[in-house]
């Protein structure tokens, strides 16, 4: 079986950087680029139909504030380059997560991107900014009116599709909040590649690796 949605944590960036006498912020601006690369790659593919890249977390404003401005600097210049990216190979964009924390300019251009690419249909790339999986569902169970069942759950989520393969880059092993609910049944592929060396050689690997998986949900 094809997988249908990919899910990223983009993780070593900062140890990356450090380790090769560059500020951590050198490793974020190399893996928008990794992003970008990803991202090209799978329109080509074809057969996938969501990619999500955890690109800002909601416990990621807790870093010093010069990170902090540096990565919302970045997301904005990656945000205005990607329509270059959305238009020319028919990526639908979307973000998930609390966007009210974003200044009104990123805000706009999200909903600038999000609206230009609306009916665009090779597939979706989903930004996940200032997204935690405990605030989505928090946000979610605001919003349900009347009973609260697996299917109202997960209609208000912000992405309300199952993910089938989440990978992990930067050796660590935990999911750190991302998707939680909709990875119940995620086959896990996790990397030591840093993201800013994670290329599309070994995206092509876990992708032949899980279609070698034999996946049960629960049953025999
Ligand atoms: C984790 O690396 C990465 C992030 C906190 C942000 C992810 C951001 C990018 C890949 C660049 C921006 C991307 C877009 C699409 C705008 P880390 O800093 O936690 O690395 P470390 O674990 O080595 O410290």
């Amino acid at each position: 079986m094809s997988a249908k949605t990919v899910a990223i944590i983009m993780d070593g960036n900062g140890r990356w950087a450090k380790q090769r006498g560059f500020k951590r912020t050198h490793g974020h601006k190399i893996g928008a680029e990794v992003a970008r690369e990803i991202t090209t790659h799978c329109a080509k593919r074809g057969d996938i139909k969501n990619l999500i890249l955890y690109a800002f977390s909601t416990e990621n404003w807790k870093r010093p504030k010069s990170e902090v401005d540096f990565l919302m600097k970045l997301l904005y210049k990656y945000l205005k380059e990607e329509e270059q990216t959305y238009v020319c190979n028919n990526i639908r964009f979307r973000a998930i997560g609390d966007l009210s924390a974003f200044s009104k300019k990123v805000q706009k251009q999200i909903k600038h991107l999000e609206t230009l690419t609306q009916h665009f249909t090779n597939f979706t790339q989903y930004l996940a900014l200032n997204y935690g999986a405990r605030d989505e569902l928090k946000r979610a169970f605001e919003k349900i009116e009347g009973s609260i069942d697996e299917q109202s759950i997960t209609k208000h989520l912000d992405f309300s599709g199952e993910v089938d393969i989440l990978i992990r880059t930067g050796g660590e092993k935990r999911l750190s909040n991302f998707l939680l609910w909709q990875s119940a049944y995620a086959e896990l592929f996790f990397s030591d590649t840093p993201w800013p060396e994670f290329g599309i050689k070994e995206f092509e690997k876990i992708m032949e690796s899980f279609e070698k998986r034999e996946r049960r949900f629960g049953g025999l």
